[in-house]
């Protein structure tokens, strides 16, 4: 078997870059092999409107080191509040390619996000006529859901409810964590896409809890049982159209992480693609590494794939930093648990 591997220049339908000094670490180890990413809005305060949009995309490409070409992908956060008319003249200018919805309380930088979601239909409607996506977080909140059980409960209780009331609504389910999730995503049509993360290929929820706990694999969603982490394997390596990379990278300080009651993310920008280049070989599917990485995500989004090209190339092993330095302090990088072998070699 041949030692390189080379695709159209990936994508991350998913990532979270902050703002400020973290911004200014953490995007060049993204843009080094990523041509695009979906821009997550969860700042503080939020990304809701138009203008904040457009403000927060400047800042983006300030930070980008000098001749690195990337296009950041903007987005808005759902609240409440938010008018449909906004939503779509971002849309209209091209600044906006999809709409994030949060319910209230689930996870980092939410609380803007929706209670009612009877609040957002003038703006799922809105998005429906216009062909605006919606990525959609999709875990209950209520106390009384088990963290294991609510991106399941999520599907039926509020997912399948929005969908049928907005015929057209094109949606993302993002970072899938159950078979529940692929199932449901199998079934629909193809106005429904599912983004799958690296981290969640890797770990289930024995790596966070066994043997002592691991603050660097407590993301939201939570990892699940290994049945589930086995039926995202076979989804992203499936070469389904409607399963694609999202990493959600998503950087917070070891100080953050290491608290008693530590922040939800992995950092995965440093070492995706060797990660997926590992698990897809492990799965006999490199050939659908690029419809994962590379295709199926602009696919979705209508967007056109990447004409430049990145190289994976097989050798002894390949190491990358355990920590990326910020002015904030170090972020730890996502440790896979296993040795790497694949390199992308620099473009
Ligand atoms: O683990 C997570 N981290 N999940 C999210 O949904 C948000 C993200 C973050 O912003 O840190
Ligand atoms: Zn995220």
């Amino acid at each position: 078997m041949s030692d390189t591997l080379t695709l159209r220049r990936p994508d991350d339908w998913h990532l979270h870059l902050r703002d400020g000094d973290m911004l200014r670490a953490v995007l060049p180890e993204t843009a080094r092999h990523f041509a695009r990413a979906i821009i997550m809005p969860n700042l503080v305060p939020p990304v809701v409107t138009g203008a904040q949009a457009s403000a927060y995309r400047d800042r983006i490409l300030a930070a980008l080191p000098e001749g690195t070409a990337f296009e950041p992908l903007m987005t808005l956060y759902l609240a409440e509040d938010t008018d449909p008319e906004d939503v779509a003249a971002a849309h209209a200018s091209g600044l906006v390619k999809a709409v994030k919805l949060y319910p209230a309380g689930a996870t980092t930088n939410s609380a803007s996000g929706v209670s009612h979601f009877d609040r957002v239909r003038p703006v799922l409607e809105k998005m429906a006529e216009i062909g605006l996506p919606l990525c959609v977080h999709g875990e209950v909140t209520a106390s009384d859901v088990d963290i294991f059980d609510r991106e399941a409960v999520f599907i039926d209780r509020v997912l399948d409810p929005i969908r049928r009331a907005t015929p057209g609504l094109r949606v993302v389910m993002e970072h899938i964590t159950t078979s529940d999730a692929v199932e449901y995503a199998r079934a629909q049509g193809d106005d429904l896409g599912a983004t799958i993360t690296t981290h969640h290929l890797v770990i289930n929820r024995n790596h966070i809890l066994a043997g002592g706990i691991k603050p660097h694999y407590y993301c939201l969603p939570v990892a699940k049982r290994e049945s589930h982490r086995l039926a995202l394997r076979a989804a992203a390596t499936s070469g389904e159209e409607r399963f694609f990379l999202g990493t959600d990278s998503a950087p917070h300080t070891d100080a953050n992480k290491l608290l008693p009651c530590g922040c939800a993310g992995c950092f995965t920008a440093t070492n995706t693609m060797s990660i997926l280049a590992h698990v897809f070989e492990e799965e006999g599917a490199l050939d659908r590494l690029e419809g994962f990485t590379s295709l199926n995500g602009p696919g979705f989004y209508g967007l056109p794939v990447n004409e430049e090209s990145l190289t994976l190339r097989k050798g002894e092993s390949v190491t990358y930093p355990k920590q990326i330095d910020t002015n904030d302090g170090p972020v730890t990088v996502f440790d896979p648990g296993f040795p790497l072998s694949w390199r992308v070699e620099t473009v």
